[in-house]
């Protein structure tokens, strides 16, 4: 099998490196900086906490505070015009995925005129070099951090779309699990199932290759270890070094391999109706595990194998897809995951949108790659059986 690996953020990873941002950031050559972050990250502290490090560097800084989730493109071009009006010549993306995410945005914008659309997709689109990005994440799970590009909610066609190239790339992740203590439960549980399933559906996907495997392994089993410790103390530093470390791998386990139904149902379900991105990709996760045993049964195999499942040796790729199904139902239920249901949709909406969405997704991933990434045929028929009974049973 012919393998690419390509994971071009350097990564500083570990407890207290966050304390070395100014330091960084001016090594980078900076001198005024656009910090972007979102009204949690402000209440809780963590801003002032940064933008003091920084500020001890030397280093000026502009605050762009008003980040919302699932990133709307309009809110992107606030961020840039404001670093362009205050002639700032760094970013600094802090928060959850949606923040950092907002930062990439700012930063193409600095060197490339808006509308911001005009960079989205990922064929054919080139932009113009940009000004360092540092990007400091205070969640375990979006690993946007190890991406190359960002996601963008395209507000005009209502569908959550790419933006990449070099005008958006990270220069520097800084990666320190001291960020995730205060995070409250339910935030580090949503956020460590998106972990999870970068990792799954990379493990899983039509386009794994060998590097993928490696990283979205340790991701997986890492995952096990420590995801429901984090949930359950969130003061437990080895449980949030551990989550932490498998977020950054399961963000690089991506690369090439990318992800399939679970996250392309997770973004329709954020850009159709705000469901939270780790909770609309965990919705639906034990049903696409016990879809997608047909094609790759070991390897959900060792999923369920990491998340606590026993499973007995020549069990068919059926039992094996059911017992993978019901761990992870387990997993959810014991870090209270709200279930599709709770987000007050009815299933009718639901199947109205989301089976075309993902049909759509694979089929746009087939014209670029010759395939889907989904490991099984993504059909309607499919989709809409893994979302209803999802909706139905967990
Ligand atoms: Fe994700």
């Amino acid at each position: 099998m012919q393998s690419v690996f390509s994971s071009p953020n350097p990564i500083l990873f570990g407890p207290g490196s966050a304390e070395l941002t100014g330091e960084k950031l001016k090594g980078l050559g900076c001198t005024k900086v656009l910090v972007v972050y979102d009204p949690g990250i402000r209440d809780a502290g963590i801003a002032d906490k940064i933008v003091g490090i920084i500020e001890a560097a030397g280093i000026e800084v502009v605050r762009f505070d008003r980040v919302e989730a699932d990133p709307p493109d309009w809110m992107v071009e606030e961020a840039g015009a404001l670093g362009v009006r205050e002639q700032v010549d760094g970013v600094v993306g802090l928060g959850g995925g949606s923040s950092l995410d907002t930062a990439k945005g700012a930063k193409l914008l600095l060197t490339n005129p808006p509308p911001i659309s005009q960079y989205f997709g990922r064929e054919g689109v080139v932009t113009r070099p940009s000004k360092p990005l540092v990007v400091i994440p205070t969640t375990a799970g979006t690993g946007s951090e190890t991406t190359p590009g960002g996601v963008i909610t395209d507000t005009k066609k209502g569908i959550k779309t790419n933006i990449a190239g070099v005008g958006c790339r990270i220069d520097l992740g800084i990666v320190d699990p001291e960020l995730t203590v205060g995070l409250p439960p339910a935030v580090t549980a949503a956020t460590g199932m998106d972990a999870l399933c970068h990792a799954v559906e990379s493990y899983t996907s039509a386009l794994s290759n060998s590097f993928a495997e490696i990283t979205a392994r340790e991701a997986i089993r890492l995952v096990g270890k420590y995801l429901v410790r984090a949930y359950e103390n969130g003061s437990d530093m080895e449980a949030r070094e551990g989550m932490m470390l498998a977020s950054t791998l399961g963000g690089m386990s991506m690369s090439g391999p990318l992800c399939h139904l679970a996250h392309d149902i997770g973004k329709t379900l954020g850009a159709k109706f705000h469901v939270p991105h780790g909770n609309g990709c965990a919705s639906c996760l034990p049903q696409v595990l016990e879809a997608v045993a047909e094609a790759v049964p070991e390897r959900v195999r060792y999923v369920a194998e990491c998340l606590g499942a026993e499973i007995p040796a020549g069990a068919s790729a059926g039992e094996i897809g059911a017992a993978a199904r019901a761990t992870v139902q387990a997993l959810m239920k014991r870090i209270e995951l709200p279930n599709l249901r709770s987000f007050g949709l009815r299933k009718e909406e639901i199947l109205a949108v989301v089976p075309e969405g993902v049909e759509m997704m694979q089929q746009g991933l087939t014209r670029l790659f010759g395939r889907g990434t989904s490991p099984v045929p993504a059909t309607r028929e499919r989709v809409t059986d893994i979302v209803s009974r999802a909706y139905d049973e967990n």
